[in-house]
């Protein structure tokens, strides 16, 4: 196994777009072309419904292994303000698709949602959830440390019936090198509460390779988790960047489990996951089989998109907030990653779009690979592709991570732990720029 790490640790990226960030073709790219193209694929997808993600930024301290976009503050004056943008911004898509498009999916994700008043995430979503006819599945992340009764109680009330908690590890070593705090006894309230309440699926976040981690450390934070039996488990190899996020340059690589260590943290964590009925969805996510998403990996309907795995598939995501992406299905959009730069479009009533890629036909039936790699792990190749696929997975096929028969090519169980290298032999852009080690973090 050792070997195998060694040849496959190299840096990858997480294939929740298909061309990944950095390599889009923003050159090319123009808002009023992305708009064309949402409207267009909204001609043919609304009776559907769309997934709708909004970015609040904002948290109160700095956890430093974050590579998340934020804004640490603790000024809750930032709170109107943001909210007042994120209004205007849904109502420029309304105005674009001329009618209030159904939301089939609504994910507030952070920074921190929790961060906001229950009053004025109350406020937000009252306006945001305006003239729809039914609710669909809505979901939140939450921090521990602010998540308050009034929160659960008032997002229960908007539809919410999905809440996802940051936990990472209970360590208290691990907590203080990556200047995170939570105790199980607040996270064990909050899931109580949240069942009580009528919430249906309660998520835990769980990160491997933190600084400090040990596996005595791991052990025991997994026996309390499994303990309070959430019903889905996000199992995450942490990513490393600090050319990105300085804030990880607060401990040193020294503090890091690497390479084997690394891999056996996830080996540990993931085998007391499944000893304890968890089973494994796709890459880094961990269900009960009485979650919807278990169920549909079992119907082969499972989808992944920029919110990560998802038990149903919209064609359209529209994101909004500083850095949301949007996905029309033939394009994708970025919006500005600084709020005050997001704050001033806003204000000049533009779309905040900071850059964008416009999908070519090569770009769709790629992404649709590699998402049959990442969801149902078998993926049928046309047979003039086959050679070059093959030629690039040579290596993989040897050492029994991908198996190619006929035209299938099928992940093989050690292989699920190398999903991101095998969904690389179908990168094209990532062939021809040849950039993968300067861009990503490492695959394990
Ligand atoms: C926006 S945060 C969750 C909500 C809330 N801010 C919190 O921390 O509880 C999203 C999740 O991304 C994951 N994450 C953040 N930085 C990461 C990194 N460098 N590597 C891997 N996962 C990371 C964490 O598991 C975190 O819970
Ligand atoms: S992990 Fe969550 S709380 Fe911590 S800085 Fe990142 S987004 Fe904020």
């Amino acid at each position: 196994m050792l070997n195998l790490l060694q040849k496959y640790n190299v840096a990858a990226p997480r294939y929740t777009s298909y061309p990944t960030v950095p390599h889009w073709d923003t050159q090319d790219f123009n808002t009023s072309s992305y708009i064309s193209g949402l409207k267009t694929a909204y001609a043919s997808y609304s009776a559907a419904g769309i997934s709708l993600y909004i970015h609040l930024p904002f948290c109160e301290s700095l956890c430093t292994y974050c590579g998340c976009n934020t804004r640490i503050t603790k000024n809750h004056k930032v709170e109107s303000p943001y909210i007042d943008a994120l209004l205007k911004e849904w109502e420029i898509y309304k105005k674009l698709l001329g009618e209030t498009p159904k939301i089939k999916e609504l994910h507030l994700g952070g920074g921190t949602p929790t961060f906001f008043s229950a009053e004025n995430l109350k406020y937000l979503l009252e306006n945001i959830l305006a003239g729809q006819k039914e609710t669909g599945d809505y979901s939140f992340e939450a921090h521990p440390d602010n998540t308050t009764l009034e929160h659960l109680q008032v997002l229960y009330s908007m539809g919410f019936t999905r809440i996802s908690l940051g936990i990472q590890d209970f360590d208290p070593r691990v907590q203080f090198l990556i200047n995170r705090f939570q105790t199980v006894s607040q996270v064990d309230a909050i899931t109580k509460s949240a069942r009580e309440i009528g919430y249906t699926s309660v998520n835990y976040d769980l990160i491997y390779g933190l600084p400090g981690q040990s596996k005595t450390g791991l052990i025991n934070t997994i026996q309390e988790v499994v303990q309070l039996k959430p019903d889905r488990i996000a199992f995450y190899s942490y990513a490393h960047v600090p050319w990105v996020k300085p804030g990880q340059r607060h401990f040193t690589e020294q503090d890091l489990p690497q390479g084997q260590a690394k891999f056996e943290l996830y080996e540990l964590g993931k085998k007391m996951l499944n000893e304890a009925g968890y089973e494994e969805i796709g890459m880094d996510h961990f269900a009960l089989s009485t979650d919807a998403l278990f169920k549909s990996k079992l119907a082969g309907q499972l989808h992944r998109n920029f919110m990560g795995y998802t038990p149903m598939h919209t064609k359209i995501l529209i994101g909004l907030g500083v850095s949301s992406i949007s996905d029309c299905s033939n394009g994708y959009a970025q919006n500005e990653k600084k709020v005050e730069d997001y704050l001033s479009r806003i204000a000049m009533a533009e779309l905040p779009i900071q850059k964008g890629h416009l999908s070519t036909s090569q770009d769709q039936k790629i992404r649709t690979q590699i998402l049959a790699l990442m969801c149902q792990e078998a993926l049928w190749i046309e047979s003039a592709d086959l050679p070059k696929i093959k030629a690039r997975l040579a290596s993989l096929i040897t050492d029994e991570l991908v198996e190619v028969q006929g035209n299938w090519i099928n992940v093989k169980p050690l292989g699920k732990s190398f999903l991101r290298n095998i969904c690389m032999a179908l990168d094209e852009k990532m062939w021809e720029k040849n950039t993968a080690g300067l861009l990503f973090s490492a695959a394990i």
